[in-house]
Formats: C-alpha cells, structure tokens, sequence
C-alpha cells in the first residue's frame, strides 16, 4: 500500500525543524513501520505507534504529541471515534486520518470531527512529508493564534480588573471624603445641613431633603434641605402611616418612590422624578429619611448610589448620636456649674445674683465693644462661673464682717486659680478658663494671681474686672455699704488705666449710660438671660 521511495530522494532534514513528536495508529503492522521508519527519517520525529484505538488512547497523553496519524478503518474504535477523543483531550493536536475508502460522507465526517487532512491510501511517503509539514505549520499558526488570543484575554482580565480596582479605589476616595466631611460637622443642625449637601454631591441628585420621625405627633417634618427654599424647612411633609417616606420610616429600608405615589410629598420637594427614599437609623431605630431626587446625569438612581447613600446615613446617625450624647453631656455639666455657683452665693447673702449681674454688664459691654458671637458665647457661660473658685474659701473668711488679715486677705486671692483648677476636668476652652482665673488681673500688673498687665490681661477677663468691681461697689457688703451708681462710676474713671482697661471703662459706662436705673438694665440682661440659659441648659 505504501510506495516506499528511495531514502536519496529524501532532503536533508531542515535543521530548524525540530523533532517532533508522532502518533501512529494502524491496524496493518506493516504499514505501522514503513510509515515509523519513514517519519523517524525525518528530522529524528519520534513515533509511537499503535494497532486499535483503546491502545492509542492508552498511549496519548495532551501536550506530548505534535501529530497524529489515524487509519479511519479499524476494528473496535474506528479512526473517527478516536479522533473525537483525540480532540476532546487536546483541541489544537493536528490529526491525518488515511483512507483506503474515501467517500465524501467520510471525508466531510472526519473534517468535521476536527480532522487536519486526508491521505488516501496508497500515498507516498513525499506526500507524507508534506501533509506532515503542512499540518505542523498550520499546528504552530493555531497554537501561536491561540497564544495570542489568551495573551489577549488576560490582557482584557487585566484591563478589566485595572477599571475594578479604579473603581473601588474611587468608592474607597468617596467613602473617606464623606467620613471626613462628616467628622467635621460639630453640631447636629450642621450634620442635617451636610447629609443634604453631601448627598447631594455624592449621589449627583439636584434635590435632597432630610426629614425627621416624629412618632408622637405622627408626622414627617423637614429638617434639612439642599436645591430646595429654606422655607420649607420645619414643616410636614406627610405623616407616617402614608407614603412612601411613611413606609420607609416603618420599615426602615430604602424604596424609590414614584411621582403621583404621595401628592403631599411631591408638591413640598417639588418631586416630578423617580426618588430615592432612604432610612436614618441608630440602632436599628429609624429616626430620619432622606429624599434624594432629579439625577444630574439623567439617570436612574443605582445600586452604588444606594450604597454611597447607606454609607453617608449610617456614618452621619454615628455622629448625630456622638454629638446628642456630647451635647446632653455638656448641659449636664453646665448645669452643675450653675448649681455650684447657686450654692456659693446662697451662703453669702450679700453676693446672691453677682454672677448673674456681673455676667449681663460683662455681656453688655462686650457687645459694645463689637466682640464676635464666639466671644460673646464663652463670656456668657464663664463670667457667671468666675467665682466659682469661693466654693473652696473657708466660710470664716468668705463671710467675715470686720476686715480682712493678710493671711484671710491672702487666702481669698487664691479664688481665681482654684476656680480654674475646679473646671480643669470640664469641657470649658482655654477663654473660658482664662476668665475665672484673671479676673482679678490689674491693668497696671498689681493684681493676681499672675500680676499680668494691660493686654498681657485676657480681653475678657479684663471686661468682667470692670464689670465684678462695678457690681461689688453698688453691693452692701459685709464691710461697708454700697457706694451710689455716680460714686461707682466716678470710682472707675479714677481707676480706668491703672487697675481697669481704658478701653473696657468706656465701653461699660457707654452701656451703663443707656440706662437710667439699674433695674432697666436688670430687664434687659434678663431677656438676654434667657439666651443664656437656652444655651447652657
Ligand atoms: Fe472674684
């Protein structure tokens, strides 16, 4: 069958061909070697033979072999059957099949079986060789394409995990961004205004509404808002039985609402889009919703919104709750300041209500002067405490009516440092504290505890030495009687630029000039008292 050909016909090897590595399955021995013999010739391609299709297959293993020669007529497993197992273990094996019988069924089976191509028997060796080349070349093109076409995938896997880590890296940028946004808001009106704002930017929504629960009166009401009028803010918006906020009030997940769901809500957001509708919870507790709406971009709200809004809510509930507790912490402690001053001037009848006055004349006279609300606010709260440090004067000396010995003398100076050892361990900042314990400072630098002078002296404690030494003159004390308002007055344009600040002198007696009684000014500082007491408690 095999027209074997002289061995001088054959070209030398082609020295960059490489031995290859060859199947041989045939169930005619002698065809087995001839064709072994021939194929070995070339370029030393090692041959495996085989008779039938079980010992072939018992003999491929994938990536061992570059080529396969298949007889298509065997007893058992025929050249078909093996070569789609041939396949299946290695997609890219070239696979000859010969034929004594060609029939074009046959022919179209076996190319589609995935067959490289055909050797009608009998053949020459010439032809062997070069269906062997053939094949070969065409194996190396595949496998390069298939190289190529992998190379091609993992560079896609890694451009597609490149845009993946970019994309978290961004939601990593936005996440710390709203953390520390959120971290910077002090106040829990500042937090609402800010989960408006931030939601605002982060979601890409052009409007965005904070409503809180009130289960009591079972009503939504606006708290914050962001792209809509601030007038809108305080009122209701729907109660919580209805709605869709309602709903999410109650259920305490996120829904997107449509417009026409809730006409009372639509027309105070002025909501004519899908709208996301998200819970505020601590604890699980819902205590707030938010409404975002009108996507800049035009589209749908998405999953990352979600989370980005999920994120922004359950980091700004963290802080609301911080700041409630900080803020009730703060009142606590205000309120026992005041009640310690309360104590403190109990015992002593002649200096009941001097906190009260020497804090709305130092209050006055700092407005006149044109002190800034932050200012304001600390003078406020500290010049009611600047006694406080009496608490820790021994009554015998506190209540004393004949004079002072120096040693007494020298234990009430020590009022001032330990009023501001007392609040130390309080939340009081650094002007606040400087108050208690300069207020006895003198301008020329003769007063105490530190002997500071002019504007060495806190501004603050300057003010309220004017307005602590005005009130204990017009005061009876336990030593004399109170001097007359001129005679107090007169007292302090005496010591304006020795013991008292020029400036302040003239500010406080421009303010006490607008009152003709004390009294007046007594009403006056009441109604600002309130404030006071708005703040403190
Ligand atoms: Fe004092």
């Amino acid at each position: 069958v095999v027209v074997v050909e002289s061995k001088s016909l054959y070209k030398p090897a082609d020295p960059e061909d490489v031995s290859l590595r060859i199947l041989l399955v045939d169930d005619e021995p002698h065809i087995r070697e001839a064709l072994s013999e021939f194929l070995t010739t070339i370029n030393q391609h090692q041959v495996v033979t085989a008779g039938n299709g079980e010992e072939a297959l018992g003999l491929f293993k994938p990536d061992e072999f570059d080529c396969a020669f298949l007889d298509l007529k065997m007893p058992g497993m025929d050249g078909i059957g093996l070569l789609t197992r041939l396949k299946e273990a290695d997609q890219s094996l070239p696979v000859v099949v010969m034929t004594g019988f060609p029939s074009l069924d046959a022919a179209v089976g076996t190319m589609r079986q995935g067959a490289s191509d055909f050797l009608i028997k009998p053949f020459s060796l010439q032809q062997v060789k070069a269906t062997l080349e053939r094949v070969v070349r065409e194996q190396r093109l595949l496998r390069e394409n298939l190289r190529l076409n992998e190379e091609l995938k993992q560079k896609e896997k890694i451009e597609s995990l490149n845009k993946e880590l970019e994309k978290r890296i961004k939601y990593q940028n936005t996440i710390h961004q709203i953390s520390e946004k959120i971290d910077l808001l002090q106040k829990s009106e500042e937090l609402y205004q800010g989960i408006a704002d931030l939601a605002a930017f982060h979601l890409a929504a052009s409007k965005v509404t904070v409503l809180v629960v009130d289960r009591v009166n079972d009503q939504l009401l606006i708290i914050a808002v962001h792209g809509l009028s601030q007038e809108v803010v305080g009122r209701t918006a729907g109660t919580l039985q209805s709605g869709i906020c309602g709903k999410v009030a109650n259920e305490g997940e996120p829904m997107i609402g449509q417009p026409g769901q809730d006409l009372i809500l639509d027309s105070i957001l002025e909501l004519k889009d899908p709208y996301l509708c998200q819970p505020i919870k601590i604890r699980d507790e819902v205590f707030g919703v938010m409404v975002a709406t009108e996507k800049r971009n035009g589209q749908p709200f998405s999953s990352k919104d979600l989370f980005l809004g999920r994120f922004l809510l359950s980091k700004s509930a963290l802080a609301i709750e911080n700041i409630a507790l900080y803020e009730s912490m703060v009142a606590d402690l205000h309120s026992t300041l005041l009640s310690l001053v309360g104590a403190m001037e109990a015992k002593d009848s002649y200096t009941r209500q001097h906190s009260r006055r020497v804090t709305s004349l130092s209050v006055l006279t700092a407005q006149r002067i044109g002190l800034d609300l932050a200012q304001i606010e600390s003078l406020q709260f500290a010049a009611y405490l600047h006694d406080i440090g009496k608490i820790g004067i021994k009554d015998m000396v506190l209540l004393k009516e004949g004079k002072l010995t120096t040693e007494e003398y020298e234990h009430i100076k020590q009022h001032p440092v330990i009023g501001e050892s007392i609040t130390k361990a309080m939340d009081l900042t650094d002007a606040e504290r400087s108050i208690i314990r300069h207020h006895h400072e003198s301008w020329d630098g003769r007063g105490y505890p530190d002997g500071f002078a002019g504007e060495e002296i806190p501004l603050l404690a300057r003010i309220v030495a004017v307005a602590d030494a005005f009130d204990a003159m017009t005061t009876d004390r336990p030593y004399r009687v109170a001097k007359s308002r001129s005679e107090a007055v007169e007292e302090l344009e005496t010591c304006s630029g020795k013991q008292f600040d020029p400036e302040v002198v003239r500010a406080f007696l421009d303010t006490l000039s607008r009152y003709h009684t004390m009294e007046e000014l007594d009403r006056d500082a009441a109604a600002r008292d309130d404030v006071l007491t708005a703040l403190v408690v």
